[in-house]
């Protein structure tokens, strides 16, 4: 039987759809972390480079998200930052800290896309390991209420382990977000072996009804094999070498050489 022109037509799109799906499903978003453009303002008097024009810059150069990590020492981004970069960033802002008393009541009055929890002590040089979810249980729940209550998705930095990932579940997170510092340490050597932790507890997070992100010491090198091997990964946040290879490549071409790599 001959099928009719809006049979064939409907078929078209039914198939664009499913095309256009499973690249959105693919898709790894590049949250550039704007911490360290921070601290190279910060060097000096006054407010060069700025740091609400350097996100928007990041964004037309083709960022899908703007992250920052406010510390206790605001040796980086301030927390007199957050209301205008609140303001501007039109792709999804992301703010990832400690929860004490400050970080939350700042949080909460600029409210995220995203708000990442991470462990990381007051004067630590960067952050060097996740949550353990399971004995800081009771306090991420309490947190995490707060959050949710101001509709923010919520992600908690973890190690890739197995226990930690279903803790984040059992405490309310959306996703969380594996600490990559050990991977890129040990990937010129064991590039699989560096993985192996990573794509079985994505694995499961996905299993679990977990969303995936990924950062920390994520780079040109070691990014596509990360992203070949770590199933459904929604979005890395990379600051430290993005930001090196712009004085080299320019930021809108490093943004571009990264997003390659997602791709
Ligand atoms: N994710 C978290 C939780 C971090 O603390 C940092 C560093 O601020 C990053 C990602 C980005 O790490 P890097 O600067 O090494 O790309």
């Amino acid at each position: 039987m001959r099928r009719s022109f809006l049979d064939r037509l409907g078929e078209k799109f039914k198939k664009k759809k499913e095309i256009a799906l499973q690249i959105l499903k693919d898709m790894t978003r590049l949250s550039v972390n704007i911490n360290k453009v921070a601290l190279i303002r910060n060097s000096r008097k006054g407010n060069f480079p700025n740091l609400v024009q350097v996100a928007k810059d990041c964004e037309a150069f083709g960022a899908q998200g703007i992250t920052v990590h406010p510390r206790p020492d605001e040796r980086h981004v301030r927390y007199s930052d957050i209301p205008a970069l609140r303001q501007i960033v039109s792709t999804e802002f992301n703010i990832e800290g400690n929860p004490n008393t400050q970080f939350l009541d700042l949080v909460l009055k600029n409210p995220p896309t995203q708000c990442t929890l991470v462990p990381d002590a007051p004067g630590v040089l960067t952050s060097d390991k996740g949550w353990d979810t399971i004995s800081h249980e009771s306090f991420l729940k309490e947190v995490i209420a707060q959050l949710h209550e101001k509709n923010i998705r919520v992600s908690i930095f973890v190690d890739p382990i197995e226990k930690f990932v279903e803790g984040a579940k059992r405490v309310g997170a959306e996703r969380i977000e594996f600490y990559t510092g050990d991977y890129a340490k040990a990937f010129e050597d064991h590039p699989e072996a560096a993985v192996a932790p990573h794509r079985r507890c994505a694995k499961l997070a996905n299993e679990i009804g977990l969303g995936v992100n990924a950062g920390h010491d994520l780079n040109l090198h070691n990014l596509q094999h990360y992203k070949e091997e770590v199933e459904n990964l929604l979005e890395v946040s990379i600051g430290h070498a993005l930001i090196s290879d712009a004085i080299y490549f320019g930021l809108q071409n490093t943004i571009q050489l990264y997003l390659q790599k997602l791709s």
